[in-house]
């Protein structure tokens, strides 16, 4: 997708996101549009790829991580509270984030720092605050220029060995499939590569998610480093 593909008014794609979400329950099966029980499935591979790189040559650090689109917290409490000392999250729906509260509960109070109620197409991660940022199932709420903004933004959000992981639907062919209902798009695998190497970022892993019931969107999880930072390590693996 090139820009001039992109959604023709960027605020209508925002604002039907927004109205949206706003009917979705605040619940697992909510977050996953009813597939509530794969989240097993997913958090188990997320967690594979976690462990990969910590044991890896330059692994990041395990203080701080940010959860971008992170609903009710889902990721936050069966993922990243268990590798990181601290968690910020980032979610537009206030309610979710409400929720994201009770659902994490007092004895991950300690491990939560920031609850930031604002749209990833407005937001800017302090500097050098992370040492992993994570998107799940959100980019597709992005405009392509939104994402690249996003990206290069999240650079500067990372400490030193830093990474940026997403994990999305891939679309089955070359083409952008977009869903009017979500207002979302799903995007193929040649245009998440293009809008990295744009934003400045190395691809230093791809691994694709195992398990999930047929008739689902292939997910990818991505595993991406600033190029300065990435040299020559990286282990693509297709
Ligand atoms: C499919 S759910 C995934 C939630 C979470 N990442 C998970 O995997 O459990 C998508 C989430 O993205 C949020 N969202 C949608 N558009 C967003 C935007 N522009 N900025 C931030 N969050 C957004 C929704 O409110 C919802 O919580």
């Amino acid at each position: 997708m090139d820009e001039d593909t992109q959604p023709e008014n960027d605020e209508k794609f925002y604002s039907n996101a927004i109205q949206y979400w706003s009917e979705i329950p605040a619940t697992i099966d909510g977050m996953l549009g009813g597939f509530g029980f794969i989240s097993q499935t997913d958090i188990r591979d997320s967690k594979l790829l976690l462990k990969q790189l910590f044991n890896s040559k330059i692994p990041p650090g395990r203080d701080y991580a940010l959860d971008c689109g992170a609903g009710i917290g889902r990721i936050t409490k069966h993922l990243l509270t268990g590798f990181f000392n601290k968690v910020d999250l980032v979610e537009q729906n206030p309610e979710f984030l409400a929720q994201a509260k009770e659902y994490l509960g007092p004895k991950l109070e300690d491990k939560i720092g920031n609850y930031y109620s604002v749209g990833l197409q407005s937001f800017e991660p302090e500097d050098k605050k992370y040492d992993v940022i994570w998107s799940q199932w959100v980019l597709g709420h992005l405009t392509d220029s939104d994402l690249l903004t996003f990206l290069k933004s999240c650079q500067n959000g990372l400490k030193q060995n830093g990474v940026i992981i997403i994990k999305e639907n891939i679309s089955s062919s070359d083409e952008i499939d977009k869903d009017e209902q979500d207002s979302s798009v799903t995007r193929p695998l040649f245009l998440y590569h293009r809008i990295f190497t744009k934003a400045g970022l190395s691809c230093y892993r791809q691994v694709k998610q195992r398990n999930f019931p047929k008739g689902l969107y292939t997910v990818y999880m991505f595993i991406l480093k600033p190029q300065a930072q990435s040299s020559n390590n990286s282990e693509l693996n297709l």
